[in-house]
């Protein structure tokens, strides 16, 4: 039998976003969180390089928020930039006081946070864990969540659509996949916290799970949606045929790492004067260019001068990683290559972190908030989720006592519907998206190519479409028609953006236009209709 819950806030994900939210709520309110799966499946958990945070006395709000907007190609909205940077040392306070451990380095007087450097960044300013930052984050995260009594955790629990009603967001349609059932949770206030859609790409660095869900939900309950054609790619993802989608840490680079062509010739210098540590965009093209030209099917990034206590020290995860697979790191280069990487565009939020839709809000990798851009700059996506959870939380404490009252809302009907009997439908046309995406949408673009990425998303959509009404839900068809969505959605900001801006880059109109403006779609407009441009 289907359940029906009824909680405060409901919080759809367990990242930094997530998990941060319902721990800088108070005590005194119910919390739903859920999660797709373990409460540490999503990327959070695998971030590697750190957070970026002005802790350095040389070190300025304002050179951190220039190095943003440089990184952003004229897109980011500087005073979304000036609010999340300044926030940074508080949040890396709030961290710390709930007990998440970064590495430190002894000076001759005292001891202080060790800060590593990465793409884009002028100064030392990425706070971390070793390479396994992220872990050391939402460890914590989830030890704190599940010591708090107010707040419930259903695991396994798949959001499916928002419940909507009188103009507001009333809660969501989950799915246990446990029991198959679709049960119907209420909530004054919901969360989308989600993580990104990279898995709509062949080739990714994010765990499953990412395939947009939040962007898809909230686009089909009326939200607008801003910026998806900038898709990032990171430069190095190990390439080995066992290896699936994992990430060698920019940090490397950010220590002295080179990035060779396969003959041990140094090739960054002719793209970019900063070289290895270019904006990711820069470096993913750059690549991308070098194999196509010399005909490899990867490059390689080499630290092997630096000592090997120094990079087992500082690295363990990749040093031990990639040992598995037979590469020592400390002797030898890593072969690597770009892999989908991290969303930069999302659900249109502001700096509450709310939707368009009154009692919805998104935060984290779900969120367009602004601050990334053309090009989201390395490590400021942590600090993006914990300023925006933080946000949404003081938001949500202010506008409690005036929510309105929950409404007779009606159970999930299922009818109509009858078990799949054709699961192949799914995983074939799951792949479809995945490689047309690649082939397609990837890292340089051209008006032929996503012509035809609109052609079959269209064909795809309609046959998704056919087979949602038909069957039970699942959570794979569910996720697959969540990816095709998000697709759809980077297909159709593509198509808007005619010029070459950060991530986005096409052979048709490879210059930047004077003018900068967010790709901004509003549902249930034609693609004509819905190419509203605002100033960055
Ligand atoms: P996530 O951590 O992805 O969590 C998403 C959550 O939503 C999960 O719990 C998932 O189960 C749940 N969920 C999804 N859909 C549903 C649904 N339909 N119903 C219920 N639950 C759902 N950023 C940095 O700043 N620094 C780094 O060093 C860094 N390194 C990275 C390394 C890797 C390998 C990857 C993949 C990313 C890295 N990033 C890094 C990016 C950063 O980790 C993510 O952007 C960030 O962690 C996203 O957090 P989030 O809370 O928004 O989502
Ligand atoms: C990395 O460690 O290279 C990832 C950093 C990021 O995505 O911000």
């Amino acid at each position: 039998m289907p359940q029906r819950y009824q909680h405060d806030v409901l919080i759809i994900g367990s990242g930094a976003a997530g998990l941060s939210l319902a721990l800088r709520l108070p005590t005194s309110l119910s919390i739903a969180v859920l999660s797709k799966g373990e409460l540490t499946q999503g990327s959070t958990f695998w971030a590697q390089g750190g957070m970026a945070a002005v802790l350095d006395k040389d070190d300025t709000v304002e050179s951190h928020v220039e190095d943003t907007m440089i990184a952003g190609v004229g897109l980011c909205h500087r005073d979304v930039v000036e609010f999340v940077v300044s926030q940074g040392a508080e949040v890396v306070e709030w961290l710390v006081s709930q007990g998440v451990e970064f590495d430190r380095r002894e000076t001759p007087k005292h001891s202080e946070y060790h800060l590593t450097m990465e793409g884009g960044h002028s100064h030392r300013r990425v706070i971390h864990a070793a390479d396994a930052t992220g872990r050391a984050i939402s460890e914590v995260l989830v030890e704190k969540t599940l010591a708090r009594d107010n707040v419930e955790i259903f695991t396994d629990g798949v959001a499916v659509d928002l419940v909507t009603a009188d103009g507001r967001c009333r809660g969501a349609y989950v799915l246990d996949r446990d029991s198959g059932e679709v049960n119907l949770f209420q909530a004054r206030f919901v969360v989308l916290a989600t993580g990104g859609a990279s898995k709509a790409y062949l080739y990714t660095t994010n765990p499953d799970g990412a395939s947009g869900d939040g962007i898809a939900i909230a686009w089909r309950a009326g939200c607008r949606v801003a910026n998806m054609e900038f898709n990032q790619f990171h430069p190095t993802c190990l390439y080995h045929p066992r290896a699936k989608s994992f990430l060698i840490t920019e940090a490397l680079r950010g220590e002295g790492g080179r990035l060779q062509l396969p003959d041990g010739t140094r090739f960054m210098e002719r793209f970019d004067e900063r070289g290895e540590l270019a904006p990711r965009d820069v470096v993913a093209r750059a690549i991308d260019h070098e194999m196509k030209r010399t005909g490899s099917d990867c490059v390689y990034l080499d630290i092997s001068h630096q000592p090997a206590r120094f990079l087992q020290s500082h690295f363990p995860t990749v040093h031990r990683r990639c040992l598995d697979f037979g590469i020592d790191i400390t002797r030898e280069p890593i072969p690597v290559v770009p892999a989908a990487h991290y969303t930069c565009g999302g659900v249109l939020v502001d700096k509450r972190g709310q939707t368009d839709l009154p009692g919805l809000y998104a935060i984290g990798e779900t969120a367009c908030t602004g601050l990334h851009g053309a090009n989201r700059m390395a490590s400021n996506s942590l600090l993006e989720c914990l300023v925006y959870a933080r946000a949404a939380a003081g938001d949500i404490i202010a506008q409690m006592d005036d929510a309105p009252a929950p409404v007779a809302v009606p159970d999930w009907d299922e009818s109509q519907v009858t078990d799949s009997d054709e699961d192949v439908v799914i995983s074939h046309n799951w792949d479809e998206v995945r490689r047309f995406m690649w082939d397609y949408v990837g890292i340089v673009r051209t008006d032929k190519r996503l012509a035809r990425a609109r052609h079959r998303i269209d064909l795809l959509q309609e046959e998704i479409k056919e087979y949602y009404s038909n069957y039970k839900v699942s959570n794979d068809l569910l996720e697959l028609r969540n990816l095709a969505t998000v697709a759809e959605l980077m297909i159709n900001c593509a198509i808007a953006r005619r010029e070459s801006r950060g991530l986005h880059y096409t052979l048709d109109y490879p210059e930047l236009d004077p003018e900068a403006g967010d790709t901004v779609l509003t549902p249930n407009g034609s693609l004509a209709q819905s190419q509203a441009q605002t100033k960055a």
